[in-house]
Order: structure tokens, then C-alpha cells, then sequence
């Protein structure tokens, strides 16, 4: 006789079941891959990633990706995260606040240009006692270096990359970060979409089609074995700028 704890296990598994194959079919779903993309160039046009905020930060996110974060971070459940690309501090405050809700962790913000401004706003939001700021190049030696002592003994930990979106630099967080990620956890290099977009779209930007955060993805994976691309992330997203980007550590 089947009790109800077994038919809301059986709602809950044919439930997960149903979300997994809409998943799948969204991977060869031609006209929403396309019309995906297309509003994303319609959005980056309009500067669309800097209309939101969180808990008062703006952020620099679309929310779709903002989404995904928080799944990460509740399956993970980090001890720590460490973020490059601070700007006005709403991701800090964002993984902060997650971390605030599961009751444990720390976010490690760095970025080359802290404004004083952005610092004060920081330090005085209820949810900087989980907050750490570096200032500094992400891939200098000695901010990685202190980072590297700050990871020591955490698990597992949580990498984002999202400050200067060039293939070399990235690339080069890639090497200097990407160890640190523990097996079963994310690096997720941002910005992936650049690649995507129109190739007389960045203007005066450093990076642009064939230098971007996808070219140094590409270009690390061909040399470490330890991760794979999360493809359901994207499929289930069809908004992001990250698409190739979620990489989960597999061994
Ligand atoms: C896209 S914004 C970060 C957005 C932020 N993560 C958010 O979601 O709101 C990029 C930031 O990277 C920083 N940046 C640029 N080059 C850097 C470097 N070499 N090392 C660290 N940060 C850098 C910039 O100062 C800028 O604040």
C-alpha cells in the first residue's frame, strides 16, 4: 500500500524529471536558441546589465545568470567565494547575502580600482561581516598570493571571474584561480558572450570577438583536465552571459 510520503516523492521526482528533458530540448531548440540571442545583442545595446540592483548595490548582472548563481550556491553551499570584478559591489553583496541565508561562508572581492565611494557603501551594508575587499590586479602574484592563503584549508570554494574580459587576462585568472576550485564546485567565467555579439560592437574596449572570456575558456580547457562545461546551465538560461562559461570541476 503506497503511503503519501511515496506519492510526494513520486510528484517531486516526475516533477525534477519533466524540468530535466525541457532542459535537454532546450539544447537543439533552434528558434529559441536564436531568438535568444538575438535579444541578447538587443539588450547589450541597450546597456541592459546595469538596470539592476541588489540589497541597494547595482549589480552587473542579468538576473537569468543571477538565477543560476543562487542554484550554484545553495547546491554548493561554499565556505567560501571568491570573486574578481568588484565595480559597485552588488555581486559581493548578492553571494554575501546567499551565504547569509545557509547560515555559513565568506566572499573574497577583488579589483584593481576600489572607489572610495563604492568601499564606504560596502563596508557599511548589513551584510559586509561576510565581505572581504583586495585591491589589486587579479592576476598580480601577490594578490594571488593572499588569496591562496585565504583559500587554504576552505571547502569548498566558489570561483567567479568577472573583471577584465581579454583572452589573456582571463586566461591568466584561469591558471592563477581555477586550482582552488573544489571537485564538484564552479569557476564561472562571466562574460563568455562577447564572443557572440557583433564583432564592431566593443569599440574602444580591449576585448572583443576572438580575445574574450570564451576564447580563454576554450583555450584552458585544451590544457586542464579538471573541468567541464555545465551545458544544462546554458540550455536552461537561453538568456546569459555566460553561455560556455559555468564550468563545473569534475576530478
Ligand atoms: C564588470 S565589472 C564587475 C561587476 C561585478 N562583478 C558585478 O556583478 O556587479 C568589472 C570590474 O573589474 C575590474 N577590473 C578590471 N581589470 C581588473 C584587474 N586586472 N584585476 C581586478 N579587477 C579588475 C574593474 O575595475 C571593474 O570594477
Amino acid at each position: 500500500m503506497p503511503t503519501s510520503k511515496d506519492s510526494t516523492t513520486g510528484a517531486i521526482e516526475r516533477f525534477v524529471a519533466e524540468v530535466r528533458q525541457r532542459i535537454e530540448a532546450a539544447r537543439s531548440d533552434a528558434e529559441f536558441l536564436s531568438l535568444s540571442r538575438g535579444w541578447m545583442t538587443a539588450s547589450f545595446q541597450r546597456k541592459y546589465s546595469y538596470n539592476f540592483s541588489w540589497m541597494g548595490r547595482p549589480v552587473i548582472q542579468y538576473p537569468q545568470d543571477m538565477i543560476a548563481m543562487q542554484e550554484i550556491v545553495w547546491e554548493v553551499k561554499p565556505e567560501l567565494i571568491i570573486e574578481t570584478g568588484i565595480a559597485h559591489g552588488g555581486s559581493l553583496v548578492y553571494y554575501a547575502s546567499l551565504l547569509q541565508l545557509i547560515g555559513q561562508g565568506e566572499v573574497v572581492g577583488i579589483d584593481i580600482d576600489i572607489r572610495e565611494h563604492n568601499r564606504v557603501a560596502i563596508e557599511r551594508h548589513p551584510m559586509a561581516s561576510r565581505i572581504r575587499m583586495i585591491e589589486g590586479s587579479s592576476v598580480a602574484p601577490e594578490v594571488v598570493a593572499r588569496v591562496e592563503a585565504l583559500a587554504a584549508g576552505h571547502s569548498p570554494v566558489l570561483i567567479v571571474l568577472d573583471s577584465n574580459h581579454t583572452h589573456e587576462h582571463v586566461l591568466a585568472e584561469l591558471r592563477a584561480y581555477a586550482n582552488l576550485v573544489t571537485v564538484g564546485s564552479y569557476c564561472v567565467v562571466f562574460d563568455t558572450v562577447v564572443e557572440d555579439l557583433p564583432a564592431d560592437f566593443f569599440g574602444d574596449r580591449p576585448w572583443g570577438v576572438g580575445d574574450s572570456p570564451r576564447t580563454a575558456v576554450q583555450a584552458f580547457l585544451a590544457e586542464d583536465g579538471h573541468f567541464e562545461i555545465d551545458r544544462g546551465i546554458d540550455a536552461k538560461l537561453g538568456i546569459t552571459v555566460a553561455a560556455g562559461g559555468y564550468l563545473r570541476r569534475i576530478r
